[in-house]
């Protein structure tokens, strides 16, 4: 199978072939993911509230991001890896910016990053990482680094001003030198419009089924992190409830003293 790069992604959004990605955090999850053929996997900074137990993405830190980018490394063969920067990584500095995705991508193997925003300060790293040969997606839209500032997740883009400045925003990142863009719950009329106005692909994420690709966090497609979700969210499995199921089983099959039988002791 041929191996998905930054160029693959651009073709797939000339020919209208949708780019399927998934968020992944281990080796083996990056192995199932593979063998599934799903084109983009994103060491999302969303590891620090699905496997970490911190209450957003604001806590974790370049050391952590770089720990779950390797193990994904190690699983992944065929997909496009891409992993997020942590929240004040990159914002404000672009020779920090470098520093610190160089890290990703030299001890992670990473294959491109992402950054969420599209202040000048924002686009000058941006600009700076494209000349460092980096490639770089962008995010807008609910970028949750910006939580504090939007006080909730709430969807972004509604409105016309609001609309007309995600708009600009996307411009500015492709102008800058961004391959792909996620757009995160944003009303689909604005999902549609950005995609019609960029050459580069979008990625959506609540952004409407006009997106050139989808993203999900891979926990939540399982059906792993608990209810209520976000309302982009389709669960494909219940595996929290199977788990529960299964570890309820075990444990009372220790204390009846019917685990370990015959068929899982050794002679
Ligand atoms: O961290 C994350 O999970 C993301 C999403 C786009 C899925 O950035």
């Amino acid at each position: 199978m041929e191996k998905v790069t930054r160029r693959t992604v651009r073709e797939m959004k000339e020919r209208k072939e949708k780019i399927a990605a998934l968020t992944c955090y281990d080796a083996a999850t990056a192995r199932l993911l593979n063998e599934e053929s799903v084109d983009v996997v994103l060491v999302g900074d969303s590891v620090a509230n699905v496997k970490l137990g911190y209450e957003n993405t604001l806590p974790v830190t370049l050391e952590e991001m770089l720990h779950h980018t390797k193990a994904v490394k190690r699983g992944n063969s065929r997909a496009l890896l891409v992993a997020d920067m942590p929240f004040l990584t990159y914002e404000f500095d672009p020779a920090d910016a470098v520093r610190n995705v160089g890290r990703l991508v030299k001890a992670g193997g990473a294959e491109a990053v992402k950054v969420e925003g599209a202040t000048p300060e924002i686009l000058r790293s941006i600009r700076a990482l494209v000349d460092a040969n980096i490639p770089v997606v962008g995010h807008l839209g609910l970028t949750p680094q910006s939580i504090l500032r939007f006080g909730g997740y709430r969807v972004q883009g509604r409105g016309a001003g609001a609309a007309k400045a995600i708009l600009k925003g996307a411009r500015d990142l492709e102008k800058a030198g961004v391959f792909m863009l996620v757009l995160e719950a944003v009303p689909a009329a604005v999902g549609r419009a950005v995609t019609r106005a960029l050459r580069i692909p979008t990625i959506g994420i609540g952004a409407g089924p006009d997106c050139d690709g989808q993203v999900l966090v891979v926990d939540d497609l399982l059906g792993l992190t608990s209810a209520p979700r976000p309302k982009f969210v389709r669960a494909y499995a219940d595996l929290r409830a199977e788990s529960v199921r299964a570890v309820r089983a075990w444990r009372k099959d220790v204390k009846d003293r019917r685990f370990p039988g015959p068929n899982e002791s050794y002679v």
